[in-house]
């Protein structure tokens, strides 16, 4: 019999994915929420305090999640917590809570029946 196979160290321990689609025919769109400068400041948030990188934390582009009623929308991996957030204080605090402090940041989730 052989040994179960050890799983794989996670190249990122975090990686947060930010929609920052625009959906045709005006319909709710996380590029109409500012999503592009809520991923920039993501980014610059978790490069200053020292968390982007390997064993740490990814801030990542995506495209549409098809959570598009809740924009806009980010969400965390390896926890699949999904948020919405509103403006660049929401960004801190996703960052500094749960990228670096490993704490879901309750009020900011997005609610569970949130579709397209
Ligand atoms: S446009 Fe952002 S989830 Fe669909």
């Amino acid at each position: 019999m052989s040994e179960p196979t050890a799983p794989t160290p996670s190249y990122y321990q975090r990686h947060i994915f930010f929609c920052l689609n625009q959906r045709e025919g005006g319909e709710a769109s996380c590029a109409n929420h500012n999503a592009e400068a809520a991923f920039a400041r993501c980014k610059a948030q978790a490069k200053a305090l020292g968390l982007a990188g390997p064993g740490g934390v990814r801030v990542n582009r995506a495209g549409c999640l098809d959570r598009c009623a809740g924009g806009p929308i980010a969400v965390v991996y390896p926890e699949a917590v999904w948020y919405s957030y509103v403006d660049q204080d929401d960004i801190d605090e996703i960052v500094r809570s749960h990228l670096r402090d490993g704490v879901v940041v309750e009020r900011l989730r997005t609610p569970p029946e949130v579709g397209r």
